[in-house]
């Protein structure tokens, strides 16, 4: 199976692994989807591209300018199925009237569950897939941050709310009550919090990252860890008392 996302004009600032400033440019006019498209069947190889993805709405198109572009590569072949990534309901909504939209994929963990108000709701009623990005929110649900954690130069998360001291302890007194979960069914904490993430409603995918092949191994396993009601329910109640800063 093959997948894609475009970056669709805003730039933005970020950094690259060395902590480089780069520019990114959110582009999604017809031309660049064409284009981009037609760059990514060159760069895979391949004749098709089973699921492709706008990467980021761009809020110097119209949505529905962006979406007749990507019906266009449907009727000729070129993308099996479309779908969109960070987009909201109503974003949704505009492309859906163009071209049948199949997935949406958006940040969901243990700790940022904003989706499960709009986004989740309106999904599992129009039978569109998610696919959970950063599921372990970057590694701190994995519980190895600790706090005064030295990250490398460039590295994001310690700007990001859930790696500040008091959340890192938050979110590690929270995960101490789960790990004898884990460890009852011989599993690593990224892997319940990975199967967690697969079985909550209205989640289809958890793409999950991965520093090096050790943990891309140990996270593919967690599809063998099994879950009870009861057990999701257990890690519920506690993950429901966590109350971040
Ligand atoms: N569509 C979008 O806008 C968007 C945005 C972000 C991400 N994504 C996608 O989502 C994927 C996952 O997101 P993510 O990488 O940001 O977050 P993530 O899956 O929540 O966390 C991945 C990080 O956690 C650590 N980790 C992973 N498995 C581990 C294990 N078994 N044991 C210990 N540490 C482990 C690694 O970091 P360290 O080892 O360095 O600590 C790894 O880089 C990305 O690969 C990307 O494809 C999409």
């Amino acid at each position: 199976m093959t997948w894609e996302g475009t970056n669709g004009a805003f730039a933005f600032s970020s950094q690259d692994n060395s902590g480089k400033a780069i520019d990114i440019y959110k582009y999604a006019g017809r031309d660049s989807i064409i284009k981009e498209c037609e760059a990514s069947l060159r760069r895979m190889r391949t004749d098709y591209i089973d699921l492709y993805q706008i990467h980021w709405p761009d809020a110097t198109t119209p949505i529905e300018e962006t979406f007749e572009a990507v019906l266009r590569l449907k009727e000729q072949g070129k993308i099996r199925e479309a779908g969109v990534c960070n987009y909201n309901v109503e974003q949704m909504k505009q492309a859906d009237a163009v071209v049948k939209l199949v997935s949406n994929q958006v940040p969901f963990s243990m700790v940022e569950r904003t989706i499960e108000k709009e986004l989740v709701p309106y999904c599992i009623e129009n039978n569109k897939s998610i696919l959970a990005y950063s599921p372990l929110q970057r590694g701190i649900l994995t519980g190895k941050i600790k706090p005064g954690h030295k990250f490398e130069a460039g590295d994001h998360r310690p700007n990001t709310p859930f790696y500040q001291p008091d959340n890192i302890a938050r979110i590690n007194a929270f995960l101490s009550l789960i790990k004898p979960l884990a460890e009852s069914k011989n599993a690593t904490l990224a892997q319940l919090v990975i199967r967690w993430t697969i079985e909550r409603p209205g989640i289809t995918v958890a793409l999950v990252g991965a520093r090096n092949a050790g943990q891309a191994e140990q996270n593919a396993a967690a599809i063998n860890v099994k879950l009870t009601q009861e057990e999701i329910d257990f890690i519920n109640k506690h993950l429901y008392a966590l109350q971040l800063v």
